[in-house]
C-alpha cells in the first residue's frame, strides 16, 4: 500500500506529511510536488518524492503509478476555471494510473443553491463520483487565518475591534487539526465513499473573540460595529456558510478541536 499527498509542500500538505510520519512507515508515503527543490526535507525523512504538476497530465500519470491511496489537496490557483481544469487532470490521471482510493479536500457545508465560492469543490466532487474511483470527501471548514485581516493586533493596542455590522458566527479550524484528522483517515479503514465536514462542533462570535483578546492582552477589548468598513473578507464571509457545525473533525481526531484562544495566538 502507498499513500500519496499532492500539494505536500504547502501549508496543509506539509502538516499532513508530518502527522503521517507518526502513523505509518515513511516508505509507504509519497509526496507529490511541483517544486522538488522544496521537498528535500521529505527525502531526508525517508519519504519518496515524485514530481507532479496539475497542469501537466503526463507528469501526474507517471507520479500516480503504483499509488493505492491518493489525497488531492485542492489547487491554490486563483482562477477557479484553471483550478477545475487542474482537478480534472488529477482525477483523469488517477483513473489512468489505477488509483484505488481518491480523497479530496473541499469546503465545508456546501449550499444547495449555486454559490460561486463552492463551485470548484462541488464540481470536483462530482467529477470524482463520475470517475467511479472510491472516494472520501474531506470538506474543510474555514481556516482560522481569516482573523489575520480583522485587525486583532491593532485592537489589542487601541482596546477596540471594529467589525462590519451583522449577526456573525464563525466555524473556523486550524490546519493542524485538519492535518491530524486527514492523516487518521489516510491510515485507518472505514472511510471509503464517506463525506466528512471537517468543522468545529461550536461556532464563535465577536463577543467571544473580544473576550479572548482581553484575556490575552490583559486589558478590556470591546468591538464596535462600523458599516463604513470596506474589506473583501466580509463580502467573502457573507457568501459562505460559517455557522453550521459538525462533530466529524473531533470524532476523527479523537480529541477536542483547538480552542479559539490557542487558534488565534499566531495572529496576535
Ligand atoms: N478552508 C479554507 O479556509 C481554505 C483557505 C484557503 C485555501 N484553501 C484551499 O486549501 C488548499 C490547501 O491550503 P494550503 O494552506 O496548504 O495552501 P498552500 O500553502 O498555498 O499550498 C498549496 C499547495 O498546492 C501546490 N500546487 C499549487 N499549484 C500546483 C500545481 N499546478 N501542481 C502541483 N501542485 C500545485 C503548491 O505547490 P508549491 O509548493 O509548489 O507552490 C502547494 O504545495 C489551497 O490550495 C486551497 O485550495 C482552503
Amino acid at each position: 500500500m502507498s499513500i500519496m499527498v499532492t500539494g505536500a509542500t504547502g501549508q496543509l500538505g506539509s502538516l499532513i506529511m508530518e502527522k503521517l510520519e507518526k502513523y505509518v512507515p515513511a516508505s509507504q508515503v509519497i509526496a507529490c510536488v511541483r517544486q522538488p527543490e522544496k521537498a528535500v526535507n521529505f527525502l531526508e525523512k525517508g519519504f519518496e518524492v515524485r514530481f507532479g504538476d496539475y497542469d501537466q497530465l503526463d507528469t501526474l500519470i507517471e507520479a500516480f503509478t503504483g499509488v493505492t491511496t491518493l489525497l488531492l489537496i485542492s489547487s491554490s490557483h486563483t482562477d477557479d476555471k484553471i483550478r477545475l481544469q487542474q482537478h480534472a487532470q488529477v482525477i483523469h490521471a488517477a483513473k489512468k494510473a489505477n488509483v484505488k482510493h481518491l480523497l479530496y479536500t473541499g469546503f465545508a457545508f456546501p449550499p444547495k443553491g449555486p454559490i460561486p465560492s463552492y463551485h470548484v469543490h462541488l464540481l470536483t466532487e462530482q467529477m470524482i463520483l463520475e470517475s467511479g474511483i472510491d472516494y472520501t470527501f474531506l470538506r474543510n471548514a474555514l481556516y482560522i487565518d481569516f482573523v489575520g485581516v480583522l485587525g486583532l493586533k491593532e485592537a489589542m493596542e487601541s482596546g477596540e475591534l471594529p467589525t462590519y455590522p451583522g449577526n456573525w458566527q464563525f466555524n473556523s479550524v486550524t490546519r493542524e487539526d485538519l492535518a491530524l484528522a486527514t492523516a487518521k483517515v489516510l491510515t485507518t479503514n472505514g472511510h471509503m465513499n464517506q463525506v466528512y465536514e471537517l468543522a468545529a462542533p461550536n461556532v464563535w462570535d465577536f463577543n467571544e473573540l473580544v473576550d479572548v483578546l482581553s484575556e490575552l492582552s490583559g486589558k478590556k477589548i470591546t468591538f464596535r460595529q462600523d458599516s463604513s468598513i470596506q474589506h473583501w473578507i466580509y463580502s467573502f464571509l457573507a457568501k459562505i456558510d460559517t455557522a453550521s457545525t459538525s462533530k466529524d473533525l473531533e470524532r476523527l481526531m479523537e480529541r477536542p478541536v483547538t480552542t479559539l484562544r490557542e487558534s488565534i495566538k499566531p495572529f496576535v
